[in-house]
């Protein structure tokens, strides 16, 4: 049963408003609803109300305090139906629900004793009996009730309103939230749980009370959530204008959560691992995370909550849009060209992996099986880069022009695509059809570039062609509007002018690249440019161009555009791994290896760079890059080699001065997890790593001693890691010491758990399954399965395995997590996304691992779309 957009139609009836009354109890409890409904103009009287509901009883059904006779309505599996309704009517049901045994971690379930909710993206069907769709919007009055022990804390969307105490040690509280929202932001949490509170005055001068929510014992992990949420608030007030709308905001922090956060309307959710920290228990990387989320989620407020999306199939719209913001809330706050380059080489780890095999799909799909398997990074990601191609071509000021129009002329809506990109023409009187389709096409443009310059009259021409290739179901593509960002840069690193171009639309800085081919030609350009194209990853393609391996050090060195210059020497270093790496490939020449140690060299020691960036330019492509690029064929473990070889090769050649970097960066000193402190600790853990590259016991050695020296889990966890990854002999010692000393926190066990999956020895499947009985080991909880799986996948020799052990047993721990989670089932899943990249042999053995999954008895449909279509694709 598949969904399709061109099926859209607005619902039958109108929805005014929804009470809840929830008295909770662990195992069984009666959930009673009140709906008031009116029939939609110009639908016919008397048309049957189809609600949705699943995994739940219903108990009682009544209509304006009449109970229905049993001809009167009807229920199936996933639908209540009654069948003659009146025009307008107030809808009672009593449901009942079994929160303790849903591990689904969808609807209402309980999480270490707390109840709590998660109703994006279909998930209030499993609370009551409703229209769970989010172009229905009401208004909603919550009472709770429950034994005043078991759940002091009782809360939902909106303000408080009224709260008391009831006999036999109970309590109740109402809460009323007067925007109209759609089923998917609802939320309710009850349970015993501890809190910070602060506040935040917003821009118009009202007061909001700010409070976040986490089991006792953990408050103090909660001051840089907080931290970041009134960081949030104020951000987005002077970049959008965007104010907060009720009395109160609450997060709460749960240990079971499938993904990461959700932000229903003054309630968000969030999973504890990306709220908590301290810098015991926390990197730098999760401060980061943290800070990101919170915004995130908060931005939502306006970006989804006040403009929603009118189906599911419009999701890019709240977070593509989201993530944009976001992202811009991060370069603010913290480094812009640390930013960028992180966001884009993520985008190609992830989104280009998604784009090139069988899950590839639009970033506005127009078809579904199961939409919680549409939360990818295309959608989010892909789906951000489409809106900051929009600000790219409009320039920053008339982008917000367009976000105001938006954010006025939709607020209470539930919108779609168009409905935003139109804004944006409006505001700029130019037509972004063009742009908009990025919006519907699956699959990535690859850019074919050759130049040559004609140093006597002065003339730089430039070939572009873009090649569209076909995506499953989608075979022609017509070719897309590319903003390209680009500089002509002279040897001293100017960027050089020009008197005039001809063949494409060329503006300050910006060319529109927007036919399959095109020569541009630009005339008095006074000497012979390197040609810097898509600086600040203008767009998300792939580019094969004719600079030479000299352009690109030349770049790496010069270019004034940060991300290019980390962009060139990254393609240096997969200009000489790719071939290597390649099955049955030639080792690389010891002159290319110099030439990308004298880039090393030459980042590390260039004192107007910033910490941060070196760490991120002195790492070779990961393992997961080097696959993507080759394509086909795929030997893991003939990438790992060439790999590591080429790391020490280099390491040993620049030694000196990263030792000497790393000497000048041990702190002394308290924690602070600002970007730039972050940065430093970047940096010298990276040169750690490529310490222990260059020499085994001498870097060992370091490493060893900067575990034992260190203050923080950041520092701690990046020594473990180098060792772990390069399989040092010291790792399992130091392993097994961290696991008696520091993984008291389930969170910090996590990132143990990880670093034992990613040893590349072939001990790896065998330590994986024990460490499935360690005692704080839970395969109910997806945090834990994911750090170890994850930290496995990650582990591509080991995972990768040529007699298919490790396929066949994730495939297994799928099959049986699916009986239970089918949603991070579904997303495990998705780690054999590019299995038909692997050689044959790989390639079979993955194949036949799938086609068992296949066989079990009753896979969920999460599971079974996203098998179908690996299979298939
Ligand atoms: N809207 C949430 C976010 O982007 C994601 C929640 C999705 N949950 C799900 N089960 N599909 O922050
Ligand atoms: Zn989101």
């Amino acid at each position: 049963n598949t969904t399709y957009m061109s099926d859209y139609k607005p619902s039958d009836y109108v929805l005014a408003t929804t009470e809840l009354d929830v008295v909770f109890a662990p195992d069984e409890m009666d959930i009673k609803a009140r709906l008031d409904f009116s029939l939609r103009e110009g639908v016919a009287p008397g048309t049957p109300l189809k609600l949705d509901g699943e995994h739940m009883d219903l108990v009682a059904v009544a209509i304006d305090g009449r109970a229905l006779d049993e001809d009167e309505y009807e229920v199936t599996e996933k639908h209540l139906i009654v069948k003659k309704p009146p025009e307008e009517f107030t809808l009672s049901t009593i449901v009942r629900v079994k929160p303790e045994a849903n591990k689904a971690l969808e609807g209402l379930y309980r999480s270490s004793g707390v109840w709590c909710t998660q109703c994006e993206a279909e998930g209030f069907r499993r609370i009551t009996y409703s229209y769970d769709r989010p172009d229905v919007m009401s208004v909603y009055t919550v009472r709770m009730e429950a034994d005043k022990a078991q759940a002091p804390v009782l809360l939902s969307n909106g303000n408080p309103v009224e709260s008391g105490e009831l006999e036999g040690n109970r309590h109740f509280a109402v809460w009323h939230d007067p925007h109209p929202k759609p089923s998917y932001l609802f939320a309710m949490v009850a349970g015993d749980l501890a809190h910070i509170e602060d506040s935040f005055t917003t821009m118009s001068g009202k007061n909001v009370d700010l409070a976040i929510y986490v089991e006792h014992g953990k408050e103090s992990q909660c001051d840089w959530a907080m931290d970041s949420l009134k960081r949030s608030m104020k951000w987005d007030e002077e970049r959008f204008g965007c104010e907060y709308d009720l009395d109160v905001f609450n997060i709460v922090a749960v240990s079971d959560f499938n993904l990461g956060a959700m932000e229903n309307k003054g309630l968000n959710i969030f999973n504890d691992s990306c709220i908590l920290a301290d810098p015991q228990t926390a990197t730098d990387d999760d401060y980061e995370k943290v800070e990101a989320i919170i915004a995130h989620e908060y931005f939502h407020n306006w970006t989804g909550n006040r403009i929603t999306c009118r189906d599911w199939f419009q999701l890019c719209l709240k977070e593509g849009l989201t993530v944009f913001r976001d992202e811009e809330f991060t370069s603010d706050e913290r480094s812009r060209a640390v930013k960028r380059i992180v966001d884009a080489r993520d985008l190609r780890a992830y989104q280009y992996a998604e784009d090139s095999g069988p899950l590839a799909h639009p970033p506005r799909p127009n078809q579904f099986k199961e939409i919680n398997n549409f939360y990818t990074a295309t959608v989010y990601v892909k789906g951000a880069a489409i809106v900051r191609m929009i600000q790219t071509y409009l320039g920053k000021d008339m982008f917000r022009k367009g976000m105001d129009i938006y954010l006025e002329r939709h607020d209470g809506d539930a919108a779609i695509i168009e409905d935003f990109v139109k804004c944006f023409e409006d505001a700029s009187g130019k037509d972004l059809s063009h742009l908009q389709k990025w919006y519907t096409v699956a699959g990535r443009p690859e850019v074919n570039v050759t130049h040559s310059y004609d140093g006597e009259n002065k003339r730089l021409t430039i070939n572009l062609e873009q090649v569209n290739k076909p995506t499953p179901g989608d075979e022609h593509k017509d070719p897309k509007f590319i903003p390209i960002r680009f500089g002509l840069v002279s040897d001293n690193g100017e960027d050089l002018s020009w008197d005039s171009v001809t063949g494409a639309t060329v503006e300050d800085d910006l060319m529109i690249l927007d036919q399959a081919k095109q020569t541009v030609v630009f005339e008095g350009v006074s000497s012979k440019p390197t040609l810097s194209l898509f600086r600040d990853f203008s767009a998300p393609v792939s580019v094969v161009s004719d600079l030479t391996m000299a352009d690109k050090l030349n770049l790496a060195r010069l270019d004034k555009d940060p991300f290019n210059r980390w962009d060139s020497l990254q393609n240096v270093a997969l200009d000489i791994l790719v071939p290597a790496a390649k099955l049955n490939g030639e080792d690389p020449t010891a002159e290319d290896l110099s030439a990308l140690a004298e880039a090393f060299r030459s980042i590390l020691t260039d004192n107007a760079l910033d910490e941060a960036f070196k760490a991120l330019a002195l790492s070779l492509p990961t393992q997961n890059v080097l696959a993507e690029h080759i394509g086909q064929d795929v030997d893991p473990e003939r990438i790992y080699n060439v790999r590591r070889t080429a790391l020490s090769a280099i390491a040993a050649k620049i030694e000196p001065e990263l030792a000497q970097t790393y000497k000048s960066l041990v702190e002394e000193g308290d924690y602070s997890p600002d970007a730039r402190s972050a940065g430093r600790r970047a940096l010298k853990n990276q040169c750690l790593s490529l310490l222990l590259a260059a020499d085994e016991d001498k870097g060992g050695q370091v490493a060893v001693a900067q575990y034992h020296a260190a203050t923080n889990v950041t520092d701690r966890r990046a020594a473990l890691a180098t060792l772990a990854a390069s399989n040092h002999t010291n790792a399992p010692e130091l392993l097994q010491h961290f696991r008696d000393n520091y993984c008291d926190s389930v969170l910090v066990f996590d990132k143990w758990l990880s670093l034992n999956a990613i040893i590349p020895d072939d001990a790896a499947l065998d330590r994986v399954k024990s460490l499935m009985n360690d005692e704080k080991f839970n395969i109910e909880n997806p945090n834990r399965v994911r750090s170890l799986i994850g930290g496995f996948a990650a582990n591509q020799v080991q995972f990768g395995r040529k007699d298919g052990e490790s396929f066949q047993f994730v495939a297994d721990l799928i099959a049986d997590i699916d009986t239970r989670t089918p949603q991070l089932a579904a997303r495990l899943l998705t780690l054999f996304r590019s299995f038909k990249n692997y050689e044959s042999i790989r390639r079979e053995a993955a194949k036949s691992a799938l086609e068992s999954l296949q066989k079990s008895p009753k896979l969920s449909p999460d599971c079974s779309d996203i098998l179908e279509r690996t299979l298939a694709g």
